[in-house]
């Protein structure tokens, strides 16, 4: 994966070696009605607004959203060390840089005060500066405080209660829960219709001692995580298409009685979409009842429960929002709701298992989803620490990554909870998950090994407690 620093270093071995002019633009995307400034600390460079007059220090309106400077080496040295910055409200922007060496590719947003701000500097952040400002910003609070104090839910997916994270680090860092797969219907009944609930029970207990939110996930899933029999039964069925639909009807019907009130929300059905953007997934629900079966989940589901929370969750991933897959999923997403099927929120999974996410693509396409008329739910989020080898400092970099995620996640008001799928690197499915079990340890999640909180915590926990 090309870095920006990779492209920054890239520019300026081409810039030393010609000894030429160069240009950068950097294109900041930023709230309306903002005005930041970019200022030469030291060194030489030309900044310009669009086609404007050279000037050291420029200040832009929101309107004037591309600032273009340019200049020789030095500048680029200027910039790569850290001596340009940007002062302006800048947990609102994001930016992207572009050079005319190389492609566009996202810095996020810078991660520091919510004033003053380095742009894309040639060092990230050390482990102790994010761990300071993070316990600066939240005044001690932990997480779940911080979260709560903006009204948002902030959880862990976890396999069992009986987890060593579930034990402390759970009940004090988070205000939510949820099962990795105890609520799945092929775990609450490995056979169709032969039912255990005690582990599925032990997190309501949980939840309940802990008071956390809890989530249900999930009640239809078509790719994985049915009972083992379930396509067998329906294909000895004389009326393969009644039987399934009463199958899960009845599924439904007993799930969601048995966690009436305890379960608040509910992925009703999990990862509709094809892999790759083919329109629907395949399988045994889609095979029988046509893509109606995403509507008639819904529909029976809120036939038995009218006050639960019912969710659409899909994967998208980092930056496929604007391509075809979240294109296929929103379309999906508006076609159902626009006719009506009880749909409260949209889930999006959020893990990162190939790229970093693009903060402004990642706000765009949430913003979308806002405009259907929803709640949204972070529910899945992991970001593998593979992503980040290329850099000097992995787990600073995996820090200002969930930075940048925290900020854009923040500044979203239908945006209610984020859930991490395991509370610690202990508990991560991709370690035991090909392909990425190869790649293990994966630590992708905000507390380490120890239990103990990371870069990657601080960061995240910063970027709650200072998004306006
Ligand atoms: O329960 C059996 C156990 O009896 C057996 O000894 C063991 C041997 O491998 O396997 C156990 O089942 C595994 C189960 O996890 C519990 O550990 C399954 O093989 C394995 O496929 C299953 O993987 C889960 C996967 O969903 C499929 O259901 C992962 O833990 C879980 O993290 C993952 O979660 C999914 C979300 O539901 C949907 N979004 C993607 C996410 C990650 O894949």
């Amino acid at each position: 994966m090309t870095t920006v620093r990779a492209i920054l270093e890239q520019v300026e071995q081409a810039v030393n070696a010609s000894d030429a002019d160069f240009t950068a633009t950097f294109q900041f995307v930023c709230e309306p009605e903002g005005t930041y400034r970019l200022v030469v600390v030291d060194g030489q460079c030309d900044l310009r607004v669009g086609a404007g007059e050279a000037v050291s220090t420029v200040v832009a309106d929101a309107d004037d959203a591309v600032l273009i400077f340019s200049g020789k080496a030095d500048s680029m040295k200027a910039f790569m060390e850290g001596r340009m910055r940007i002062e302006g409200d800048l947990m609102a922007m994001s930016v992207l840089t572009q050079f005319t060496a190389g492609g566009t590719r996202s810095t996020g947003g810078p991660p520091a005060h919510p004033r003053v701000g380095y742009l894309a500097p040639a060092e990230s952040p050390s482990h102790e500066w994010w761990r300071e400002q993070a316990l600066e910003a939240s005044e001690g609070r932990p997480l779940r405080q911080v979260a709560a104090d903006r009204g948002l839910h902030v959880g862990a997916a976890i396999a069992t209660p009986s987890l060593p994270s579930a034990d402390a680090l759970v009940p004090r860092e988070f205000n939510q829960v949820g099962a990795e797969n105890a609520f799945k219907w092929g775990t609450l009944a490995k056979r169709v219709g032969e039912y255990d609930f005690s582990v599925a029970d032990a997190f309501v207990r949980y939840a309940q001692r802990h008071d956390l939110r809890l989530r249900g996930h999930t009640l239809i899933w078509g790719r994985a995580g049915r009972p083992t029999d379930l396509e067998a039964t329906i294909r000895a069925a004389s009326d393969p298409t009644a039987t399934l639909r009463q199958l899960m009807g009845e599924h439904i019907d007993t799930v969601l009685n048995r966690y009436r009130g305890q379960v608040a929300a509910w992925d009703v059905v999990n990862e509709p979409m094809a892999y790759g953007g083919e329109g629907l997934d395949r399988n045994v629900f889609s095979d029988h009842l046509g893509d109606d079966y995403v509507a008639e989940a819904f529909a029976m589901a809120r036939s038995v429960d009218t006050e639960v929370d019912l969710v659409l969750n899909e994967q998208i991933p980092a930056n496929q929002y604007n391509d075809v897959g979240g294109e296929q999923f929103h379309r999906f997403a508006e076609k159902l709701i626009g006719q009506g099927v009880p749909i409260d929120g949209i889930g999006i999974q959020g893990h990162q298992l190939m790229s970093v996410p693009d903060p402004v693509e990642l706000r765009d396409y949430l913003r979308r989803i806002e405009d259907l008329g929803v709640f949204i739910e972070i529910t899945e989020m992991d970001m593998r620490i593979g992503l980040f080898a290329d850099r000097d400092d992995p787990l600073g970099a995996q820090a200002e990554a969930y930075h940048r995620c925290a900020e854009v996640l923040a500044s979203v008001p239908a945006v209610r909870a984020v859930m991490f799928w395991g509370a610690a690197d202990t508990d991560t499915w991709l370690d035991h998950f090909p392909p990425f079990d190869a790649a293990a340890p994966n630590q992708p999640l905000l507390f380490d090994r120890n239990l103990e909180p990371k870069p990657a915590y601080y960061a995240f926990l910063h970027g709650l407690a200072t998004t306006p």
